[in-house]
C-alpha cells in the first residue's frame, strides 16, 4: 500500500509523512531532496541550474541514493552523506529552477518507483504523476505567514523575508504542485503535528 502527502512548501510534510509511517510501521519517502540532491550536484559543479543535458550527464556519472530512514531521509553521494547540505536558503532558491525541468524530474521519478512498497511518500506530485494508482492520498495546505513563521524555527532569516520566499517558490512550483482529484485536502494551520497525522490516520482505508 502508497500513501502520498503532497503539498505547498513549509506545509509541515516531512514531519507529517515520518509520523503517518512510523503509526503503520512502514518507511517514508521524502521526494524533494533527491530534488535538493541534483541541485547540489549541480551548483558543486559550477554548472547553470537551467542547462538539463548537462545536470543528467552530471546525475548519471555520480549517482545519489535516497536512504529512507524512519527517523528522517538521507541523502548519499558517493559515499558521502551529503543531507546536512540539502536545507539552506541557497538551495532553496535553486531547487525550483532544476524541478522544473522534465529530465531531472523524468530521473527523480525513475527513483521513486524502483521503490519496494508499502511507504508513505512526500513531495508536490506523488499523487498525481509518480503514484497515481495509490489507494491514499493528501495534501496539506497552510497560509504563507503560518508557514514562515514555522520555518523560521528552522532557517536564519525573519519571518517576512522568509514568507516573501515561500510565495516565490509556490509560484514557481505551481505547474507540479495541484492536489489529485482524489486526495483529501488538509488545512495545516489550525493544527497540531499530530493533530494532522491523526486526521490522515483517520481517513486510511481500513
Ligand atoms: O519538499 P521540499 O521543499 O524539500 O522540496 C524542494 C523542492 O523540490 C520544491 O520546492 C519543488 O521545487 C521540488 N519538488 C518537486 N516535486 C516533488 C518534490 C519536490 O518539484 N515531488
Amino acid at each position: 500500500m502508497i500513501v502520498t502527502i503532497d503539498g505547498v512548501a513549509a506545509s509541515g510534510k516531512s514531519s507529517v509523512a515520518s509520523g503517518v509511517a512510523r503509526a503503520l510501521q512502514v518507511p517514508y519517502i521524502s521526494s524533494g531532496l533527491l530534488y535538493r540532491g541534483a541541485t547540489l550536484l549541480g551548483l558543486q559543479a559550477g554548472l547553470d541550474l537551467h542547462d538539463a543535458r548537462a545536470l543528467l550527464v552530471t546525475l548519471q556519472a555520480q549517482p545519489l541514493r535516497l536512504e529512507p530512514l524512519a527517523e528522517g531521509n538521507r541523502v548519499w553521494h558517493a559515499e558521502q552523506d551529503v543531507t546536512e547540505q540539502l536545507h539552506s536558503t541557497r538551495m532553496d532558491r535553486g531547487v525550483s529552477v532544476v524541478a522544473a525541468l522534465p529530465e531531472v524530474r523524468a530521473w527523480v521519478d525513475a527513483q521513486l518507483r524502483a521503490l519496494e512498497a508499502p511507504f508513505v511518500a512526500e513531495g508536490r506530485d506523488m499523487g498525481t504523476n509518480v503514484f497515481p494508482q495509490a489507494p491514499a492520498k493528501f495534501y496539506l495546505t497552510a497560509s504563507p505567514r503560518i508557514r514562515a513563521e514555522r520555518r523560521a524555527r528552522e532557517r536564519p532569516e525573519d519571518v517576512p523575508a522568509i514568507e516573501a520566499a515561500l510565495i516565490l517558490r509556490d509560484q514557481l512550483d505551481a505547474a507540479q504542485s495541484a492536489p489529485a482529484t482524489d486526495a483529501v485536502v488538509i488545512d495545516t494551520g489550525p493544527l497540531t503535528l499530530e493533530g494532522v497525522i491523526e486526521a490522515i490516520l483517520a481517513h486510511l482505508p481500513a
